[in-house]
């Protein structure tokens, strides 16, 4: 009898064509769009499923755990796992699995061009053009600011956030500044970053603010009014983290207030709605969970999302497993 997986939403075919060449039989979500709870539990309890590959857009907990009782492997799709709740996992002797590594660069190049598209002001200009406004060089039309010399304060240094502090440091000249649980030695050697006592000295000495931290209890709302208030008023905001991490109606109220300058945004508190307000901020650039998503990036997280079900389901340890203690 195959092996039977099931894939709650199309992902790039060279993964599912890897699960298909090993003979698994596999079921696809048949719409390209997110299951409901309900919707997936029903998916699930069609077949005695062996394993399922799914997205960071669903909720996986005891619910979809019991519908499907003979899948011992989740494999995510998504470098993040905020989507699971590990301890149900744990309890059932499910083992996680996620993609990081090739999406690292993407994002972070993602984070670079919304910090560079503030401070040149791109969405503000491309506006103004498409809205016809413009008449002639203007010596004081829409001037933006100069990245280099600034500081870059980076909130968790892992391997995105290090990765933005080395564009930040060897490509802009901008200084960088960090705060995180362990000393990053290599960053401090690699781009003279300086570590802060704390996130709010990060906030403080920083002229944009870049957050790349998971996304768990203690990191929901990270970022909240209070903390928002220790920025400089001229500072920039990055997340492509996890939407959550800020308080967005705090950050809304902050961004009309002008508490700080400006926001870039590929991850929201709520997704897919955004907090009232935020979309007619001029000082805002929005972009729609998209950091990862380069072709070649998505097609290696395929990769790796069905290397970790080929190596399970072929009795080896998955190259990719998410700690459960
Ligand atoms: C994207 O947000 C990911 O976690 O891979
Ligand atoms: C975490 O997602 C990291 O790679 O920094």
């Amino acid at each position: 009898m195959p092996k039977k997986i099931y894939i709650t939403r199309n992902i790039p075919d060279n993964g599912i064509s890897m699960l298909r060449e090993k003979g698994f039989e596999i079921d696809i979500n048949p719409d390209n769009r997110i299951l409901s709870k309900s919707e997936l539990v029903d998916s699930l309890k069609a077949k005695p499923y062996d394993a399922v590959l799914c997205l960071l857009t669903d909720t996986i907990d005891a619910e979809i755990f019991d519908a499907c009782p003979t899948a011992k492997i989740f494999a995510n799709y998504a470098v993040g796992f905020n989507n699971f709740n590990l301890a149900d996992a744990k309890s059932r002797g499910v083992t996680v699995t996620n993609t990081p590594g090739g999406l690292t660069n993407t994002v972070a190049e993602h984070t670079i061009a919304l910090m560079m598209t503030l401070a040149s002001r791109i969405v503000e200009g491309d506006k103004y053009m498409r809205e016809g406004k413009y008449n002639g060089w203007d010596p004081m039309l829409l001037l933006g600011r100069d990245l280099g010399g600034l500081t870059l304060g980076i909130l968790g240094t892992g391997h995105i956030g290090s990765r933005v502090a080395h564009i930040a440091s060897n490509g802009l000249g901008m200084k960088v500044a960090y705060y995180d649980i362990a000393r990053n030695d290599r960053l401090e050697q690699e781009c003279h970053a300086e570590i802060c006592n704390n996130i709010e000295d990060v906030l403080k000495v920083s002229d944009a603010v870049s957050i790349h931290v998971p996304l768990l209890d203690s990191t929901k709302h990270l970022i909240n009014a209070d903390r928002l208030k220790m920025m400089k008023p001229t500072a920039y905001l990055l997340n492509t983290s996890r939407g959550p991490v800020i308080d967005e109606v705090a950050l809304v109220e902050a961004l009309q207030n002008k508490v700080i300058a400006g926001a870039g945004l590929d991850v929201f508190e709520n997704e897919p709605k955004l907090a009232p307000g935020l979309a007619e901020l001029p000082n805002v650039v929005l972009t729609p969970h998209i950091a990862s998503g380069t072709e070649s990036t998505r097609q290696d997280m395929s990769r790796m999302a069905a290397t970790n079900l080929i190596e399970f389901l072929e009795g080896r340890v998955p190259p990719n497993s998410v700690p459960l203690a």
